[in-house]
């Protein structure tokens, strides 16, 4: 039996604004093993982000966490005082953020950038440096020495996210949340940084929370996956089984809608209709105005997140319905280490 490292229960995350109240994460409950990946998958807006936020106590006003419990190795970081999340957060947890342009100073130097990571106050400015450069080769920078000189702007889109990733690293996290870290870039770069965080995660035997809206990417990396809609999660379970046997009408939408269903010989469907505004969520399932499978009880009450098989999840009032939906694709595989 895997050991949990975290475990997040009826997690909700609000922007209140003057006038409205964005629920962008709304009930959100899951929890990671260690050395696992997990996947957050869902279309833009859905919440990922600001789920993942929440974890490492990155939500500024006007978001709020207003209500969960996100357990880290048996703490409530909601639950414990600022300093002592600070601590947590700089020691155990990393973080690459979605925009590296923007995450990264631009009148920096990527050295004072690294350096300035490594929260360990007993670490002398020359073992910062050296700590800086080990990373650096680390995440596959060529010449390092030289590269701790240069600023955001003189890195390719996938070097700085290569920095992005040494940055994240920094504290030897336990587990790395890595939000989008794939995408602005070409399929080539792609992946190698797939490859360098799998081959990291192995290497420094980290969790990780995979955050993309990239279902290919997602399959070529996690262990488990749940997919998000409107704030909420729909499904979670297995990749093989998500790819193969899904048991949600969105997932089942959102793998149609994949170029590689086509090329199997299935038909390519985009999902009709758009996600509802998250500061005016309908009474029911939120997904109900674009599923062909909604009833008239669907419309009134938010299904649970129910557990249909030993470890597959899914939030679903018409799931049996589903019983027969098989193998809409085959995941990649996640690749083996070399
Ligand atoms: N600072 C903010 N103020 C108000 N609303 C916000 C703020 N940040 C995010 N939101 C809203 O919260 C919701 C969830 O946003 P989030 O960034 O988590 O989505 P996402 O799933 O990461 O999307 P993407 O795939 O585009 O990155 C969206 O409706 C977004 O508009
Ligand atoms: S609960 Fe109803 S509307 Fe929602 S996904 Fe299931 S069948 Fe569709
Ligand atoms: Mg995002």
């Amino acid at each position: 039996m895997s050991n949990t490292i975290l475990e997040v229960i009826d997690l909700k995350t609000y922007y209140i604004e003057k006038n409205r109240v964005v629920k962008a994460v709304d009930g959100v409950s899951f929890s990671i093993n260690e050395e696992e990946t997990f996947g957050l998958v869902g279309e833009s807006g859905c919440g990922k982000s600001a789920t993942c936020r929440s974890l490492i106590g990155l939500v500024h006003k006007p978001g709020e966490i207003v209500n969960g419990c996100i357990n880290y190795k048996g703490t409530d970081l909601l639950k414990i005082s600022p300093k002592e999340l600070e601590k947590i957060r700089g020691s155990e947890m990393g973080m690459i953020f979605q925009e590296p342009m923007t995450a990264l100073n631009p009148v920096l130097k990527i050295k004072e950038q690294i350096m300035e990571s490594f929260k360990d106050k007993a670490l002398s400015k020359q073992q910062k440096y050296e700590k800086a450069i080990e990373l650096l080769r680390l995440v596959g920078i060529p010449s390092p020495e030289k590269r701790m000189e240069s600023f955001p702007h003189q890195f390719s889109g996938g070097m700085r996210q290569r920095v992005m990733i040494a940055i994240a690293l920094a504290s030897k996290p336990r587990l790395l949340l890595a939000d989008e870290p794939t995408t602005a870039l070409d399929v080539t770069i792609q992946d190698q940084i797939i490859k360098l965080l799998n081959d990291l995660k192995r290497e420094l035997k980290m969790s990780m929370i995979l955050v993309t809206h990239d279902l290919g990417v997602a399959a070529q990396m996690c262990d488990r996956m749940a997919v998000m809609y409107a704030g909420n999660i729909m499904e979670i379970t297995d990749a093989v089984t998500l790819f193969g046997s899904p048991r949600h009408p969105y997932t089942i939408g959102l793998l149609n809608s994949l170029a590689v269903n086509k090329e199997k010989g299935g038909k390519l469907q985009p999902i009709n209709g758009a996600p509802p505004d998250l500061s005016n969520m309908p009474e029911g399932c939120p997904f109900a105005p674009r599923c062909q499978y909604c009833e008239p009880l669907c419309e009134k009450q938010l299904p649970d997140l129910q557990e249909i098989e030993p470890g597959h999840l899914s939030r679903c009032r018409c799931v049996e319905k589903l019983a027969n939906i098989k193998g809409i694709i085959e995941p990649a595989g996640k690749e083996e280490p070399s």
